[in-house]
């Protein structure tokens, strides 16, 4: 049942194998979408070069340079789609970035770059990729972003980036709001912890995986591939009636008082 044979999906956010947006384009391959990849570029072409090698077994259709800080490349980006797809089904917003600096210690020394820089990356992107999106989902069309329990409740360290993921969250509604009356559905995963880049930079990562193997009621912490299931869940038309909300996918964690 779960079949998205035809659709066209933008995939954000692969770095590495380690990448929860990796998992997520390969299980949206197995149903069977057509993939565009987008990856940030970087001044050797390292990323590009990584980036394209990792994913050349999903035989993407597209693959383009995006950092969202960068108005051009997002232009750029939903051109190619409009040119050679001409419609897009499918948006997967799986990126964020703090300073490492501010994923530690006091929560009130963030700078204010820092701060903003957080804010931008990871919560504006999603409303102006989804802005970008919004046209071209001609059909209708599903776009999922990734959260964790940090934006909800107090986290060690999460910090910042715990208001980021707060304001995307929101912004999920808000987007959800705007968008279904083009039966364009918005949701959020918010994912357990799992060891990748953007995570390492989390003080006490291993620790808080290691808490979440003791007291989620599944006795573990989930993969990559496990939220790539529910992502493609959310993108299919088993999810027809869903849009708004945050879906957790975190070994049940999310439930526990203590
Ligand atoms: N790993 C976890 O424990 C966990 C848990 C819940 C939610 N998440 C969220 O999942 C998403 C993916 O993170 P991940 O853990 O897979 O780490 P990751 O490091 O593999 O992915 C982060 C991605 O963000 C991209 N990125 C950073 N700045 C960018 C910019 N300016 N423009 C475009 N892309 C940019 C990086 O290139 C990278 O591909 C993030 O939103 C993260 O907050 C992660």
């Amino acid at each position: 049942m779960l079949d998205l044979t035809g659709k066209n999906a933008l995939v954000t956010g692969i770095a590495n194998n380690r990448s929860i947006a990796w998992g997520i384009a390969q299980q949206l391959h197995k149903a069977g979408a057509n993939l565009g990849i987008t990856y940030l570029p970087d001044d050797r072409g390292k990323m590009e070069k990584k980036v394209a090698e990792l994913v050349e077994p999903l035989n993407p259709s597209l693959f383009v340079p995006c950092n969202v800080q960068n108005d051009e490349q997002i232009q750029a980006t939903f051109d190619t789609i409009k040119d050679k797809w001409g419609k897009l089904d499918i948006l997967i917003h799986c990126l964020a970035f703090a300073n490492k600096d501010d994923l530690s210690g006091d929560f009130s020394s963030t700078s204010r770059p820092g701060f903003n820089q957080a804010l931008e990356i990871s919560t504006y992107s999603l409303v102006q990729l989804s802005g970008a999106a919004k046209p071209l989902m001609r059909d209708g069309g599903s776009i999922v972003t990734l959260t964790y329990l940090g934006g909800d409740r107090v986290v060690p360290n999460y910090n910042v980036m715990g208001i980021a993921k707060a304001g995307l969250e929101m912004s999920v509604r808000y987007l959800a709001s705007e968008m279904g009356g083009q039966n364009i559905r918005v949701n959020a995963i918010s994912a357990g912890p799992i060891r990748t880049l953007a995570s390492s930079a989390v003080g006490g990562i291993l620790d808080m995986i290691h808490h979440v193997e003791e007291i989620a009621p599944l006795r573990r912490t989930v993969t990559q591939l496990e939220v790539g299931n529910a992502a493609a869940f959310l993108c299919s038309d088993l999810a027809s009636g869903i849009t708004g909300q945050i879906l957790y996918v975190d070994a049940g964690y999310e439930i526990m008082g203590m």
